[in-house]
């Protein structure tokens, strides 16, 4: 391993707060406007102090890349992730060795293969259909909600399956809701304190677990077979032959769940209220795509069809460069590794640091990308786009060893829901843009998100 006959050589500087609180209250106010306020000082490697912990950030992709490209032995996610432990249960994902966890996520590979792909834009489009078809001929909506709403209701039909989406629904959906209120900042330092949320979490984790018991049971006795994740979960064998035990299957679609809500969610509200307000830059554009696409194909949606949609493609990709739903991401080091910045210098970053970078940062950096405070959908198009210029300097999915596995799920299900709405509805927007609301543990647009919404056909 090249890294460890590294020689010591300079650690990233320290910010300079005050002793024991001021790096924590500096973090507490909030990563971004630390970033704003550290970068022009120190430039691209830094290390603030938090309890006693060093949390070294990378800012921008040239320091970025080995945060990246890193083996789970060199760098991992468990000790910074492991808060989710009693969210997603024992036994998966941040509660398991990185072998067993890659083993995991290779059974959720398995579901997310093309084939597999277009059985869910199947369902994501008779959701889209049955769920637009319950508003008014013109009325006002939150964005933000109704998005969320129509998500949770196709995540439980392609995830959860069958069974809960029609006749368990609303049961688990409050059981589910109980369990993402039972992740406040506290419990990324405190994942066990003794508080109402928690408590109320770990309730919903077991009623849950009855609950699919049940319709795990269910299946392996009447050898029934559904075109759905939680399907190949059951299915799933390790390489020694044993499998996951009914809690673990719950387990795994927790995390699958929780890692493509919040974050479709947020980014589908974007790349609307982005776009309705550039509407007279943006919207000929996306809409003489839906014309040519609906002169080709008529109404039908499909995967392929789906997969035609560039100009929708490039704003959904520009929302979330401008609002990465996920702000940092963070990892433990433990073979220290060598940065070297734009100017030349070169840092150490010690083992035991917590290592973070951010793609809300990253994304607006002059060095990056142009006007990046302007929504501009094109700069990924053509010959020379913008975020190909350098490795990793579009990190909203993350990037290599762990980039996000739900990408093409997640752009199929955003594209489902605007094309319907394009060829449906004419939006304007009602009141400002919202700004982005820190405070949440997954970065989205504050309340209001409320736009005006007439019925028409394109
Ligand atoms: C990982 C973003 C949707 C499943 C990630 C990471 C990011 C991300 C930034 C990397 C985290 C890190 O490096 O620490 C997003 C965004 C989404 C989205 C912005 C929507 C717009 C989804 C969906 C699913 C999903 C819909 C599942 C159906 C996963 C999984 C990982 C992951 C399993 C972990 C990969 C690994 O650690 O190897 N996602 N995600 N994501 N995402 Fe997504």
């Amino acid at each position: 391993l090249s890294h460890s006959v590294l020689k010591p050589g300079k650690s990233p500087p320290v910010i300079g707060t005050t002793p024991v609180f001021g790096g924590m209250l500096e973090f507490l106010k909030g990563p971004i406007g630390l970033m704003a306020r550290a970068y022009p000082k120190y430039g691209e490697a830094f290390t603030v102090p938090v309890f006693h912990k060093r949390i070294t950030f990378l800012i921008g992709p040239k320091v970025s890349e080995h945060f990246f490209k890193a083996r789970d032995q060199e760098m991992s996610q468990k000790e910074v992730y492991e808060f989710n432990v009693p969210t997603f249960g024992k036994g998966v994902v941040f509660d398991v060795d990185h072998i067993t966890r890659a083993e995991q996520f290779r059974f959720f590979a398995n579901s997310l293969k093309s084939d597999r792909l277009r059985q869910y834009v199947g369902m994501m489009v008779k959701e889209a259909e049955d769920y637009f078809a319950k508003w008014g001929d013109e009325g006002e909506v939150d964005l933000l909600d109704a998005l969320s709403e129509l998500i949770v209701l196709t995540a439980s039909r392609c995830l959860l399956g069958r069974e809960i989406r029609e006749t368990l629904f609303s049961e688990v959906t409050t059981l589910v809701h109980d369990l993402d209120k039972g992740m406040v900042p506290l419990s990324v330092f405190f994942p066990y304190a003794p508080i109402e949320a928690h408590r109320k979490r770990d309730k919903a984790r077991k009623e849950l677990a009855a609950i699919f018991d049940k319709v795990i049971q269910g299946r392996r006795e009447s050898g029934a077979v559904e075109p759905d994740v939680l399907q190949t979960f059951i299915d799933a064998r390790y390489k020694d032959g044993s499998r996951l035990s009914n809690d673990q299957v719950l387990g795994m679609l927790i995390a699958v769940l929780f890692a493509g809500q919040h974050t479709s969610s947020i980014t589908s509200t974007w790349t609307g209220l982005l776009s309705i307000a550039n509407k007279e830059r943006i919207f000929p554009n996306l809409e003489k795509e839906q014309k040519d696409v609906m002169a080709k194909h008529g109404d039908k949606i499909d995967f392929d069809i789906l997969a035609e949609m560039d100009e929708l493609h490039f704003c959904i990709k520009e929302a979330l460069r401008m609002h990465p739903p996920l702000i940092m991401l963070l990892r433990q080091c433990h073979v220290p590794f060598e940065v070297e910045t734009t100017k030349g210098k070169k840092f150490v970053v010690p083992k035991g640091h917590i290592v973070a970078t951010s793609p809300a940062f990253a994304h607006r950096m002059d060095e990056v990308y142009s006007e990046p405070n302007v929504y501009k959908p094109e700069r990924f198009k053509g010959e020379s786009p913008e975020d190909k210029r350098a490795y990793a300097s579009f990190i909203g999915f993350g990037s290599g060893r762990h980039g996000c596995m739900g990408e093409t799920f997640a752009y199929m299900q955003i594209k489902t829901i605007w094309s319907h709405l394009l060829r449906n509805f004419d939006f304007e927007l009602v009141g400002k843009l919202p700004e982005p609301d820190y405070e949440g543990m997954v970065v989205g647009p504050k309340h209001p998100c409320t736009v005006r919404y007439k019925r028409r056909k394109l």
